[in-house]
């Protein structure tokens, strides 16, 4: 074989090479690049070459040896994290492979946890579709045709449903279903997506998350509906909160409230969050209008229920003081990583 040809022979035998183990690299290392090694015994040739040639060769021989080294680093490196992965086994000292572990999201964290409240004394959990008609997410829940109270909720229809189907815009629509579906006595919450069509800022965004809760038997009073919330409030941000009720409208409720709670930031004593009172709104609530039950087949003679809605971004800002709404979908691993459950768990 000539010097081309036992060079190409050298070059082919080191891309070849895999090592299992350190025994091998070193081998390698030696059996290419040792006193002896083929590498070596090869660039000691360029003294016979010719002298019009020694350049030309030299540069052959160059690359070969770059080769070997570069061969030798990638064995070396393979090696290295083989040992990682395989742990004792393998070089126990070296620090663990660390994963990136992903988390719940702080609204999906949030709606667990009210959920755990609420499941707690009783409650089931239901589910309805974000594409909703219009008897489900209106009409049934008391809102006629042309009614103004439906301009609170500005709404995306969803093109080919004759004007019948749209996003949803509260959870509302989901005690509708259930109390089609099923007699008293009901305990329900029903957390999910809603849609609206707002301008998207620090304070509001098109897309958002409720939990609504109903409860309809004999005889459920409003002092029930008090209590529980009460109870909710309480288990959420702890035993010194203290709410209250506002008169408000909402045309499935009769009366219908405002429930608000003590401030979160401020304990109470008045802060900018609150605007100085000392209060911050956390959720709507009523007793079961008698014409929304007669719309869903429960009689209203023998039953009685009150229904809530609250914000699951609302509860969460409160509990994390996160000031900006669109922080929570941007997906920013920045913002997400600073909640983790043992974190918010107390
Ligand atoms: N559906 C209302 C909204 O989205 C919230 C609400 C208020 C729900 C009062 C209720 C309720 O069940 O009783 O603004």
């Amino acid at each position: 074989m000539n010097l081309g040809e036992r060079i190409a022979a050298v070059e082919a035998e080191i891309a070849a090479t895999v090592a299992a183990d350190a025994r091998a690299v070193e081998g390698f290392r030696v059996g290419m690049l040792g006193r002896n090694g083929k590498v070596t015994l090869l660039l000691d040739e360029l003294r016979h070459v010719p002298k019009e040639e020694k350049r030309e060769w030299g540069q052959r021989l160059n690359q070969l040896k770059q080769a070997a080294s570069a061969r030798l680093e990638e064995l070396k490196g393979a090696l290295a994290s083989t040992a990682t992965a395989q742990g004792p086994e393998g070089d126990a000292t070296r620090p663990a492979l660390t994963g990136h572990a992903g988390s719940l999201h702080p609204i999906s964290m949030v709606r667990q946890r009210i959920t755990d409240v609420f499941a707690r004394i009783g409650y089931t959990v239901s589910q309805g579709p974000e594409v909703e008609d219009d008897r489900h997410n209106f009409g049934a829940l008391n809102f006629p045709a042309d009614h103004p109270a439906r301009d609170m909720q500005d709404t995306f229809f969803v093109e080919g449903g004759g004007g019948e189907l749209a996003l949803r815009t509260h959870t509302s629509s989901v005690q509708v279903r259930v109390m089609e579906n099923s007699q008293p006595p009901i305990r329900t919450i029903s957390p999910g997506r809603v849609y609206r069509n707002e301008a998207i800022s620090a304070r509001a965004h098109c897309m958002f998350h409720q939990v609504e809760g109903l409860y309809v038997d004999r005889g459920v009073s409003f002092a029930e509906l008090k209590g529980t919330l009460e109870h909710f409030v309480r288990s959420m941000f702890g035993p010194d909160m203290k709410i209250r009720l506002r008169p408000s409208y909402f045309p499935f409720t009769e009366p219908s409230a405002e429930v608000d709670m003590s401030c979160t930031i401020c304990a109470g004593k008045g802060c900018p969050v609150c605007k100085g009172s000392g209060w911050v709104e956390i959720m709507g609530c009523g007793m079961v209008d008698p014409a929304v039950l007669t719309n869903c087949g429960i009689d209203p003679e023998v039953y009685s229920g009150f229904a809530f809605g609250m914000g699951v971004e609302r509860i969460a800002q409160l509990l994390y003081r996160v000031p900006d709404l669109r922080l929570y979908w941007e997906n920013d691993v920045r913002f997400l990583d600073q909640f983790t459950d043992g974190a918010f768990r107390a």
